[in-house]
């Protein structure tokens, strides 16, 4: 195994919860080895999910210098596997296992430009960005999109602080965001930051490549939380090892396998890297790609995943599996 970060593991104090939006919530925790967080960064938290202890990530929206406060923010999704229902049920006084903060998404300074997108609850990995982009007097956008305004964490506070530098686009309100207007305005030395939903990042990303922007300045936080489709149990079998397990709805392919004692390599766990890739070797249902590491025509071939994130199901278009396999997806594969 690699690692991009050390994760230092500590208890911190929770200060403070409020609503942000409706079903975000703002949690703010005192570290006991507080470290200060750079824009970017994100904590890994410890949850209890059914009595299971599962980590979770989540940016660091803001933080005092010295990082002896931290703020994070949580969106209660209706599909949630569990942990942001555990953290939402936080209150001021309970403690907390997290990380000190990680850095995978890092703010590049002294770029000519920049734009800052954000969709959705992935506004809370790109607010502390705009922040000091601001206080740097960088040239920069922040675009802020969403479906509706009540979903939108921060947004007075992102008007107050940014006022022209803002943009805006939300779907109800008929101001969606055009990802071929946006990416069309970018020129080959703008940076462009963005965090939120797969689809969103996925429309970006093949709108950069059609217009050869430069790659490298493309960047983007995922968390691998997000696919197409809603998150299923499925079976994975490894024949050579003699492994067939269950990966509930609430893990990884990645995290089931290495329970079930295979020896599994990984890096980001976020689907970005690659590393944690298995070979398919049969599959009985479909494949849901949530990285961002593979191209398209990859992904549709289906011989490999990238297990820290994506998933089996039973199909896409959402019929039935074979009563005979229990209704569930088998997915069987050869580890290197
Ligand atoms: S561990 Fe990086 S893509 Fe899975």
């Amino acid at each position: 195994m690699a690692a991009t970060n050390i994760e230092v593991w500590q208890q911190a104090t929770v200060i403070e919860t409020v609503a942000v939006a409706t079903n975000i919530q703002r949690i703010v925790l005192e570290p006991a080895s507080p470290k200060r967080a750079e824009p970017g960064s994100h904590l890994d938290v410890f949850v209890t999910v059914n009595g299971e202890r599962q980590k979770r990530s989540y940016s660091v929206v803001d933080s005092t210098d010295d990082g002896s406060r931290v703020a994070i923010s949580v969106l209660q999704a209706p599909l949630s596997r569990g942990g942001s229902i555990f953290m939402h049920s936080l209150n001021p006084g309970d403690t907390l296992e997290i990380t000190q903060p990680l850095q995978n998404f890092p703010l590049r300074v002294g770029a000519p430009s920049y734009v800052l997108l954000a969709g959705g609850i992935g506004v809370t990995a790109i607010v502390n960005m705009a922040r000091v982009l601001r206080k740097l007097g960088a040239k920069y956008t922040l675009v802020y999109a969403a479906r509706s305004r009540e979903r939108m964490a921060y947004l007075p506070e992102l008007h107050a602080l940014h006022g022209d530098n803002l943009r805006v686009h939300i779907d109800d309100e008929g101001t969606e965001l055009s990802v071929a207007e946006l990416v069309g305005s970018v020129d080959q030395q703008t940076e462009l930051y963005m965090c939120g939903p797969i689809r969103l990042m996925d429309a970006v990303r093949r709108a950069w490549r059609e217009r050869e922007l430069t790659y490298p300045n493309l960047r983007f936080e995922t968390f691998g939380n997000s696919g197409w489709y809603d998150p299923e149990e499925f079976i994975v079998r490894v024949p050579r090892l003699g492994v067939e397990t269950r990966v509930s709805a609430g893990r990884s392919m990645l995290e089931a396998l290495e329970d079930a004692g295979v020896e599994m390599m990984f890096d980001c766990r976020k689907g970005e890297c690659g590393l944690c890739e298995v070979k398919v070797l049969a599959l009985e249902g479909a494949i849901d790609h949530r990285d961002v590491f593979y191209s398209e025509r990859q992904q549709h071939t289906a011989a490999t995943m990238c297990c820290c994130v994506s998933r089996a199901l039973t199909s896409p278009s959402g019929l039935q599996a074979d009563a005979a396999r229990g209704g569930l997806a088998i997915v069987t594969i050869a580890v290197s």
